[in-house]
C-alpha cells in the first residue's frame, strides 16, 4: 500500500510527501445505533484501511490528487470554504477535518497537497469515511507540528462528519478506527466518550458478506432514526435513551408513537446486549456471544427496522450454518453488509455455500471478506 501511495503522490505532484498516515476501517460488533443515544458499543478495527500522504504547499490551497489519473481537485482554504458537491464531493471528509482543527485548538496547515489510497471495499459498511477522517487528522496535525491526544483526533473526525459532511453519526466509527488494536475489540462508552480495548478470545473469526445493496434514501433514513430516538428520549423525560430503563419505557408506552416506542425498545435492549456480550467475552463463551449478535439482528429487523430482505436472508442462512456462532447486520443498515462470528473451522467453501444460496434468490453475488483485526490509526515513516 505504501508503494502505491508514494507512486500516486509522485504522479500527482512530482515529489515526495513529508507525512504518511493510515487508519483502519471497522466492523460494528454489537451496539447498533446505540452510540448517538449515549450508549455503549463494541467494534473491531480491521486489517484494511486508508492511507494518506501529504506535504505542505502554497498557502491558501488544498490540492487533492484525483483517482485513476483524474485531474487534481484544488480548493481555496479561505472564508468561502464550503462543502463540495458533484464529482468533488469525495474531498469533503478531508476538507471537513482541516476546517474543524481550530475547534480543538489545533493549528491548520496553511496549504497542502494530498493523495490517498484504500484497500477498504467502499459501501460495505466498513466505514471508509471514518478511516479517511482519522488518517487525514493524523497527517494534517503532524504536518502542522501538532501531536493531539487520540481522543481528540477521534472527536475531530466525528465533528468533520457531523458538521461539514452533514451526517449525524455517533462516535463508533471514528472511535474504533482511532483506538483499534490487533486481536482486540474497542469498547466505547459513548457518553464520555471513554475508550477501552477488550481482548478477543482466540479462534474468533470475522466474515463479512457485502451485498452491495444500498437504500436510495440511506442518509435520510439514518437521520430519521436519529430523530425518532431523540423524540422518544424526550417523551420518556430523559436526555438520551441510554438513561431510560425497560421499566420506564413500558410505563410510558402509551405516550409514544408506535415507531418511536420500537426504536427506543431496540436501543435500550441493545445496550443490555452489549453488557451481556462483554460478560460472555470475559469467560470466552463465543457461543453465547454469537446468540447475542443474532438477537441484535432480530431487533434491528423487527424493532429498529433498519434491515432489508437481503440482510435478513444472509443472517437466516448464517445462523443455521456449521461453525457460525452468530450473525448480524453491521453499521447503519438499510443495505450494506452482514457480519458473522465463526470459529476457525468455518472456511471459504462454507461462505461460498451461503453466497450461492443468496445468488439463487437475489441474482447477485455478495462479496466475501474474511477479515482480521488490526491496529488503529498510525503515522507511518515516510522513508
Ligand atoms: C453508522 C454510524 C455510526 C453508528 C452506526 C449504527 O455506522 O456512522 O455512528 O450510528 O451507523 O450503529
Amino acid at each position: 500500500m505504501k508503494e502505491t501511495l508514494l507512486r500516486k503522490f509522485r504522479a500527482a505532484f512530482g515529489g515526495e510527501p513529508t507525512v504518511i498516515a493510515r487508519a483502519p476501517g471497522r466492523i460494528e460488533f454489537i451496539g447498533n445505533h446505540t452510540d448517538y443515544n449515549g450508549g455503549t458499543v463494541l467494534g473491531a478495527a480491521i486489517d484494511r484501511g486508508i492511507w494518506v500522504a501529504v506535504r505542505a504547499a502554497e498557502a491558501g490551497h488544498a490540492v487533492f490528487g484525483g483517482n485513476h489519473g483524474a485531474a487534481p481537485i484544488t480548493v481555496a482554504l479561505d472564508a468561502s470554504l464550503a462543502k463540495q458537491s458533484g464529482e468533488r464531493a469525495w474531498v469533503n471528509y478531508q476538507l471537513g477535518v482541516w476546517a474543524k482543527l481550530p475547534d480543538f485548538g489545533l493549528k491548520q496547515p496553511a496549504g497542502f497537497q494530498c493523495v490517498d489510497v484504500s484497500d477498504l471495499p467502499p459501501g460495505a459498511g466498513l466505514s471508509s469515511s471514518a478511516a479517511i477522517e482519522l488518517a487525514t487528522g493524523l497527517a494534517l496535525t503532524a504536518l502542522a507540528g501538532e501531536a493531539p491526544e487520540r481522543a481528540t483526533l477521534v472527536k475531530l473526525g466525528r465533528k468533520a462528519e457531523n458538521e461539514f459532511v452533514g451526517v449525524p453519526c455517533g462516535i463508533l466509527d471514528q472511535g474504533v478506527s482511532g483506538f483499534g488494536k490487533r486481536d482486540h475489540l474497542v469498547f466505547i462508552d459513548c457518553r464520555g466518550p471513554a475508550f477501552a480495548t477488550v481482548p478477543l478470545p482466540a479462534d474468533a473469526h470475522f466474515w463479512v458478506f457485502n451485498t452491495h445493496t444500498k437504500h436510495a434514501l440511506v442518509d435520510g433514513l439514518y437521520a430519521a432514526r436519529h430523530r425518532e430516538c431523540m423524540e422518544a428520549a424526550q417523551a420518556l423525560g430523559v436526555g438520551l435513551l441510554a438513561d431510560a430503563t425497560p421499566a420506564l419505557l413500558e410505563a410510558k408506552k402509551a405516550t409514544l408513537p408506535e415507531a418511536n416506542y420500537k426504536r427506543a425498545k431496540h436501543v435500550i435492549e441493545e445496550i443490555g446486549r452489549v453488557a451481556a456480550v462483554q460478560a460472555a467475552l470475559a469467560t470466552g463463551d463465543l457461543a453465547a456471544v454469537g446468540r447475542l449478535l443474532t438477537a441484535s439482528h432480530r431487533s434491528s429487523q423487527n424493532l429498529f427496522e433498519n434491515s432489508t430482505a437481503e440482510l435478513d436472508f444472509l443472517v437466516d442462512h448464517l445462523a443455521q450454518a456449521r461453525h457460525v456462532h452468530g450473525a448480524r447486520l453491521t453499521g447503519g443498515g438499510f443495505g450494506g453488509a452482514v457480519m458473522a462470528l465463526t470459529n476457525g473451522t468455518f472456511a471459504q467453501a462454507d461462505a461460498e455455500q451461503v453466497a450461492a444460496a443468496y445468488t439463487a434468490k437475489f441474482g447477485a453475488k455478495p462479496d466475501i471478506l474474511h477479515l482480521k483485526t488490526g491496529p488503529g490509526a498510525e503515522l507511518i515513516p515516510v522513508g
